[in-house]
């Protein structure tokens, strides 16, 4: 018998006396992990550090190599971005029968918002402010990727991001760093399930640690520069939160964090997130970063390699800069073999928790992967969730909702688009199984009306950039000119009731690598609007997008508006369901909406200024903090979006106007719908300390409730105000709560809001 069949069968003795990882016998595990490291070769244990990329998917520089070769040879880990549970098989028998210790493998995918049922961007599901749905969204996915012989996710991305230039703002949750901690929590929770006991439950990778989202400009793989302040009371929260909920790995940014890439920092990976946050899952690297080392200008080779393992990092997601220089590196006393031992400790432990040593084929079924992908369940489930991320911007005379009768043009190159409107990280979508949003309209409507189309223009005037905005523009685009097609949606509208105008980005406008200079609709797509605006019919613009957008001259002249992000696989019914009233809108903002592009960054927990210009501004104001040519403020403030229906916030009380530093007050708000129909509601609750030892914003977000009420229907709303609450880390970042004047604020957006006054007691 092998080696590595003795100790395959051995790992299954061993594992199938060993009572289930969540029991936390960490014991059985270090034994048994220890037990093989003895085992192991220097160089397969830097095979295990490897994770080669898998060249079904390609998100970085393309690869050339022969993957199963790498895998026979013990010199990969793990793979990722492999489509389907065949695949995973085949390479999994490799790892097991052809290498010597028959380690199994990991296998690693993007997936980001759903399988093959593909649910809203991130950006859309923080929208939602429903933290159960957005776990449910995880689970599904988990449930979906396990199927196809994916174990490890390469989510939640929590990256914090002002600045809607930067694309992968699409990707993470906004602006806030509670409603982004409260999604992190949540989607670690839904990938990883009970434990990852079950086939079903993976293991999540929160990412991009860390500051991604603060590059400079907006330009992706740009430099970020941030204060510590900044880092631990916005940016860093969200991270924590998936530490928190026992999230298995981190993935680190490609950025520099204080000039020092992130995947060499030793102060972020080691002291940050193990030390001060106590996590003990493994740390992976970004597409090359290792590699882009050397590009950053802090070194390359065996410097570059050791620089990353004695900062923390355990494994190398393609730069093969672990595999191919450690060795040398050890040889020239910058590593030892025992600082390598404890990345290998890391990735094998991994493996141990989602139980790959006792069954290594235990996410790979290609029975489970025919039957449960794309389910009738979850496409409810996906159209359900996706009605809530969509935001009501603007609805002058209600227009909206709309009746399914009479004849509805439905206009814009996202009309009859099913590719494009699942968004960024929807490879595993299949647009021949799901609807187009005008086959959404016409099922809605059926034989009580008439639903016609056009396209009306491309998504861009400019040729090349167009290409960008979709990856199936070649096949998507028209060949018309754009007079030729403005004149034929204007000639399709000419009797109808209403003009439905579908807009907006392609869904390679926004995710990885799709920063944008100018963020309005593209020339071409405003003037097809102008030019439906001019028939003079009542028009409803969606607005498909990743980002915020700037809609300045749209909420001027256009009587509706809706953000519906790229809503996944179930758009075109989703948006139906909403459009035609059978569910009433609810998302609210989590990200501000600016004016305009100079305005950027434009976020609602500011610090308060010594010259503001204030939010009663009517024009430029000498000496304070605004500009000449446009309002400073944002166009739609964070937390905003209306319903078809009204709610009146009344009664705002606290318990109590003292806090004691052990004590608890409770701020109550009722809430009334005042309108004729049900709809959702999202209460808000910020608080401000009004004098710190350092400066704190105006307002932050502590507390927020999603609630349904039935037309005249009241509901009181709590928030129970602890000091643990009023904490923010000060100068010398120690978490503290100081004693003083707050004020406690209650309503249904970051500017809409009511404020009482308390004092927390020395
Ligand atoms: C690069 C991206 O930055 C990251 O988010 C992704 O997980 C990896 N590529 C793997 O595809």
């Amino acid at each position: 018998m092998t080696e590595s069949k003795r100790l395959f069968i051995a790992a299954c003795l061993l594992a199938s006396v060993v009572p289930a990882f969540a029991e936390k016998d960490t014991k059985e595990m270090d034994m048994f992990i220890g037990n093989l490291i003895s085992r192991m070769t220097l160089h397969e244990k830097l095979g295990q550090l490897n994770l080669h990329p898998g060249e079904d998917i390609v998100t970085g520089n393309p690869q050339a190599s022969n993957l199963g070769a790498i895998v026979a040879k013990g010199e990969a880990g793990g793979t990722f971005n492999i489509m389907g549970a065949e695949k995973t098989k085949a390479l999994q028998k490799l790892a097991l029968e052809k290498t010597r210790l028959g380690i199994p493998l990991i296998f690693g995918m993007d997936v980001i918002h759903g399988y093959q049922t593909v649910f809203p961007i991130p950006l859309g599901l923080s929208c939602s402010w429903d933290v159960a749905a957005v776990e449910k969204v995880a689970r599904i996915s988990a449930k979906e990727a396990s199927a196809a012989g994916v174990c490890w996710t390469f989510s939640p991305m929590v990256d914090i991001a002002r600045d809607p230039r930067w694309g992968r703002m699409a990707e993470g949750c906004g602006e806030d760093p509670c409603l982004g901690s409260a999604m992190a929590a949540a989607m670690v929770k839904g990938y990883q399930g009970d434990g990852m006991k079950g086939n079903d439950e993976i293991m999540a990778c929160v990412k991009h640690f860390a500051l991604y989202g603060a590059a400079e400009g907006g330009r992706d793989y740009n430099t970020v520069d941030m204060s510590r302040q900044s880092m631990y009371n916005y940016y860093f929260p969200p991270y924590k939160a998936a530490v928190d909920a026992g999230v298995g790995s981190v993935m680190t940014s490609f950025n520099t964090v204080d000039g020092i890439p992130a995947t060499a920092n030793r102060w972020l990976v080691t002291d940050v997130l193990r030390n001060q946050w106590g996590f003990d899952g493994f740390v992976v690297t970004d597409y090359e970063s290792i590699y882009e080392m050397a590009k950053h200008g802090v070194g390359k080779g065996a410097k570059a390699a050791s620089l990353a393992l004695k900062a923390g990092t355990d494994m190398d997601m393609s730069s093969h800069a672990f595999l191919d220089h450690l060795e040398t590196a050890v040889k020239e006393g910058k590593v030892t073999e025992a600082d390598i031992d404890v990345a290998v400790r890391r990735v094998l432990e991994a493996k141990y928790k989602l139980g790959l040593f006792q069954d290594p084929y235990k996410y790979i079924d290609p029975e489970r992967e025919k039957k449960e992908l794309y389910t009738e369940e979850n496409r409810k489930s996906a159209r359900e969730i996706a009605a809530k991320t969509f935001v009501l911007l603007k609805n002058e005379g209600n227009v909206l909702p709309l009746q399914k009768k009479g004849k509805i043009a439905l206009i814009g190159p996202m009309a009859d688009n099913r590719r494009d409107i699942c968004g960024t990280w929807s490879m595993m979508a299949v647009p021949s199984k799901y609807k187009s949003l005008l086959q959404g309209f016409r099922d809605a409507v059926g034989n009580s009306g008439e639903v016609v189309y056009a396209k009306g223009c491309n998504f861009h005037e400019d040729r090349k950039v167009d290409r960008w905005f979709s990856p199936y523009s070649a096949s998507l685009k028209d060949e018309r000119t754009e007079e030729e097609l403005i004149a034929e949606a204007v000639e399709v509208a000419k009797d109808v009731d209403v003009i439905v105008a579908a807009l907006g980005e392609g869904m390679q406008a926004s995710g990885e690598s799709a920063s944008r200079c100018e963020l309005t609709l593209p020339e071409t797509q405003k003037r097809l609007l102008e030019a439906l605006l001019a028939t003079g019919k009542p028009v409803v613009m969606l607005n498909f997008s990743g980002r915020a957008t700037v809609m300045d001259w749209e909420s001027e002249h256009v009587p509706a508006i809706m953000n519906v992000w790229h809503g996944g696989s179930e758009t075109g019914d989703a948006i139906a369901d909403v459009v035609f009233g059978d569910v009433a809108p609810s998302g609210k903002l989590s990200v501000s909406m600016p004016r305009s592009v100079g305005q950027i960054p434009v976020y609602y927990n500011h610090l308060p200024l010594g010259r503001p210009a204030g939010n009663d501004w009517k024009g430029f104001q000498v000496f304070r903090s605004n500009y000449i040519d446009k309002d400073h403020r944002p166009l739609y403030p964070f937390g905003y979006g209306l319903s078809y229906t009204e709610f009146e916030y009344s009664d705002f009380n606290i318990s109590s106007t003292e806090l004691s530093d052990n004590g608890e007050i409770i701020a109550t708000v009722t809430v009334t719908n005042k309108g004729d129909r049900k709809g959702d509601e999202i209460v808000q609750f910020y608080t401000r300390d009004l004098e710190a030892s350092v400066s704190q914003p105006v307002k932050t977000l502590k507390h927020f409730e999603r609630i349904s009420l039935m037309p005249g229907e009241s509901r009181k709303v709590s928030f129970h105000i602890t000091p643990d609450d009023l904490k923010f880390y000060d100068y010398n970042l120690e978490y503290v709560a100081e004693p003083g004047e707050f004020l406690v604020m209650v309503g249904p957006d970051s500017e809409r809001l009511s404020t009482l006054r308390f004092t927390l007691k020395e």
